[in-house]
């Protein structure tokens, strides 16, 4: 009988408990209606306070770069909040320079609306756009990889820089109640503007990845946002060094093309990693490319080639295919896609051969 008592008394405790702090949540967290001046008065949005700033910009058609969706894990929603953000949070230091501690750039992911904000916004992020698209074709590249070619609906073309990416948006599914967006690399050149290709490789558990691989057909409309990212073709070296895995060839597709549909002066040299001949793909059509064009030179290599693949390519770590191709750094770029663990190794390369770092550039993945 105590031990029915205590038990009732306990339940009875926590449910007032979880009462009073539904409604405190309620009545402490409703900051009202908020205002964000963005740079200087030129715009003044009106927003409900509660969400996080990047969600707010983007609830207004405003879209910040990020590609995990407002974790806190890409760092990319960099944002410079000149007045109302509140203290840095932990969250958002490991992301972020000193210099620009000191200049108001905060993770606009972590900024929780609770007054009104003063920010400023890059004009080039006026272009990025919200897109309605439907999907034209699904191709399985290898065991883990899909190439997927999207039509673009409203608007129905797109002006990006190749290597930048577009933001692709899930619909609840299985026990994902929420909408994720992530962040994914456009592999079709810009001249192709009235679609996006992107290469979605899958991730075991991931979120996007398995509603990419297991949720979506041909003919499937989805929401894409962008372009966005700052990896694209600089004006400099002649050469060119493209160092790409997995995935990560997607944004050199889309540089390679771009550069031989213009007839850019540049040499080209791409060296694509893979652990076996089940990981290549695409092999075909850079072969093609590199029989049409002196100027690019296709070098994939295999780090684990199995008996089966009869494989009489380069081998090793594409680490090691790098510095036994590239001499030194004259009149060089590097251009590298693929995992950190991938792009940090080749980087110890480049920067023995004497890259500096402006001549090179990377996007993480
Ligand atoms: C600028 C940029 C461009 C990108 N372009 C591409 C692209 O063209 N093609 C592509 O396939 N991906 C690309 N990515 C990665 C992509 O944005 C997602 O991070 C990835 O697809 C995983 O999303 P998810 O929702 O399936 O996994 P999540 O649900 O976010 O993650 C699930 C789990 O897997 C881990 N995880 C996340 N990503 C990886 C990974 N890549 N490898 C191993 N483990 C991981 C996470 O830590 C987590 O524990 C790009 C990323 C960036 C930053
Ligand atoms: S969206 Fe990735 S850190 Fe903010």
């Amino acid at each position: 009988m105590q031990i029915f008592f205590t038990v009732l008394s306990v339940s009875l405790i926590s449910s007032t408990l979880a009462f009073f702090i539904v409604i405190a949540e309620k009545y402490l967290n409703n900051y009202g209606e908020c205002k964000i001046d963005i740079n200087n008065g030129e715009r003044v949005l009106k927003v409900e306070g509660g969400s996080s700033l990047l969600s707010s910009l983007a609830s207004q058609k405003i879209f910040i770069p990020s590609a995990c969706g407002g974790k806190a894990t890409c760092g990319l929603c960099k944002i410079q909040v000149i007045d109302g953000a509140g203290p840095l949070l932990p969250t958002e230091e490991p992301y972020l320079t000193k210099d620009e501690i000191k200049n108001n750039v905060r993770l606009s992911c972590q900024i929780k609306i609770k007054k009104d904000l003063k920010i400023k916004v890059p004009e080039e992020l006026f272009n990025i756009k919200q897109f309605k698209a439907r999907i034209e074709k699904i191709e399985q590249l290898t065991h883990d990889i899909k190439g997927i070619r999207f039509a673009l609906i409203e608007p129905d073309e797109i002006r990006f820089k190749a290597g930048q990416y577009v933001q692709l948006y899930t619909k609840p599914y299985g026990k994902v109640k929420e909408s994720v967006f992530r962040a994914y690399s456009m592999a079709s050149p810009p001249s192709d503007n009235h679609a996006v290709e992107l290469i979605i490789r899958k991730v075991p558990q991931g979120i996007c990845t398995t509603y990419v691989h297991s949720h979506l057909s041909e003919g499937d409309e989805v929401t894409l946002s962008g372009p966005y990212g700052d990896f694209f073709l600089r004006d400099g070296a002649s050469d060119l060094v493209f160092i790409a895995g997995g995935s990560g060839l997607a944004p050199i597709r889309s540089l390679v093309l771009d550069i031989l549909q213009k007839g850019l002066e540049k040499n080209m040299s791409f060296f694509f990693g893979a652990v076996s001949a089940k990981d290549l793909y695409y092999i075909d059509f850079f072969r093609e490319l590199e029989e049409r064009h002196s100027n690019f030179k296709f070098i994939p290599a295999l780090s684990k080639p199995e008996p089966s693949d009869n494989w009489s390519g380069e081998t090793g770590l594409i680490t090691e295919v790098v510095d036994r191709y590239i001499l030194d750094a004259q009149n060089k770029e590097a251009y590298l896609c693929g995992s950190p663990g991938m792009i940090n190794a080749c980087l110890n390369v480049l920067k023995k051969k004497g890259f500096a770092d402006n001549a090179i550039f990377f996007d993480k993945f």
